[in-house]
């Protein structure tokens, strides 16, 4: 879809770039030349990803094992890294959840994913864009999303509640931060099943039930995530920003309406529907003639 150079001397950092959707979008920036950058928690997985990246494409990938949640390792590593030279892109891609029935969840439950993806993601932020400010430096933010933020959700509340936040924030920055020629997007993925997000939010390994929901009737393809968060990052259409983009074949504006489930009708069933809204149409004139 781009040409193999679009991303060349490009430094970009993905967040939770160890594993899933975080390793994906690495693997394709490297893909297309960019030179990379990849934190998380565990060190075992970003070896294997970075040593993958780097013989696949032959780039530089660095890793560093880091918890966003403390704020201090945070800027302790964004200055590490533009120590080197600066940054060009950010992707705020590492999160955590699990689906529990919210009257279920402890005080330390909400704090765990609302440190992460509310608090962390927001401190990986200012520490990058107030370096490029403070060096006059242009660059683009992708902030990895979901559909609550547009629909709310049961039993992942504590996620709806910091993605909208963080919604709130891509918004917020691109007007405060635009006059610096700083981009801020979102990327709010429908169902992309990995290892991390489904043991937690489809344990059971229920996908019929979720792909119900889909009208394109499947789960996303990671190249399909890849193409856009590329298309976001690279250069050409800078005068996007402060948009959070659904990639969820319909998902939340299907079941957004009340009359989502018709969508389940057989032409037999809305032939019988209409007969009996007829009906009634008919009795109801009958009465009032
Ligand atoms: C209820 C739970 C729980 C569960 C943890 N807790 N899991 N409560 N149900 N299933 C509670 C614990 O009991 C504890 O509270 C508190 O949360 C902290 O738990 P820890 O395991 O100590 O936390 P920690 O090691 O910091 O792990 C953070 C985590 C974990 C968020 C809980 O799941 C994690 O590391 N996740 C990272 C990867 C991830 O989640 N990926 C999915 C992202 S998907 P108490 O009070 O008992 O001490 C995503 C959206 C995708 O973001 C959208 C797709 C459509």
């Amino acid at each position: 879809m781009f040409k193999k150079d679009l991303l060349k001397d490009k430094r970009i950092l993905v967040t939770g770039g160890g594993t899933g959707l975080g390793k994906e979008m690495a693997n394709h920036y490297a893909e297309h030349g960019a030179e990379l950058f990849i934190c998380g928690r565990r060190e075992n997985v970003l070896k294997e990803t970075a040593d993958e990246i780097i013989d696949k494409y032959s780039t530089n990938v660095y890793y560093q094992t880091l918890d966003i949640r403390a704020s201090k390792d945070v800027d302790d590593y964004i200055q590490s890294i533009f120590d080197g030279g600066p940054l060009d892109g950010l992707v705020n891609n590492a999160a955590g959840n699990f689906i529990s029935p919210t009257k279920d969840l402890s005080p330390k439950g909400f704090d765990a994913i609302a440190n992460i993806v509310f608090h962390g993601t927001f401190y990986m932020t200012h520490a990058v864009g107030k370096r490029w400010i403070e060096s006059s430096y242009k660059g683009s933010i992708i902030n990895i999303l979901t559909t609550w933020i547009w629909t709310g959700s049961p039993y992942v509340v504590p996620s709806a509640m910091s993605k909208s936040g963080i919604h709130a924030m891509t918004q917020s920055l691109a007007a405060e931060w635009g006059k610096y020629g700083i981009k801020v997007n979102g990327i709010a993925p429908g169902p992309f099943p990995t290892k991390g997000a489904w043991e937690r939010l489809n344990p059971d390994n229920n996908d019929d039930s979720m792909m119900d929901t889909v009208p394109m009737g499947r789960v996303g393809q990671m190249q399909e995530l890849q193409n856009l968060a590329t298309f976001l990052m690279a250069d050409g259409c800078d005068y996007l920003t402060g948009q959070t983009i659904g990639l969820d074949g319909a998902q939340y504006l299907t079941g957004g309406g009340t009359f989502s489930q018709l969508d389940k009708l057989s032409d037999e069933d809305w032939q019988n529907m209409r007969e009996l809204i007829r009906n009634a149409n008919n009795k109801d004139k009958a009465d009032r003639s």
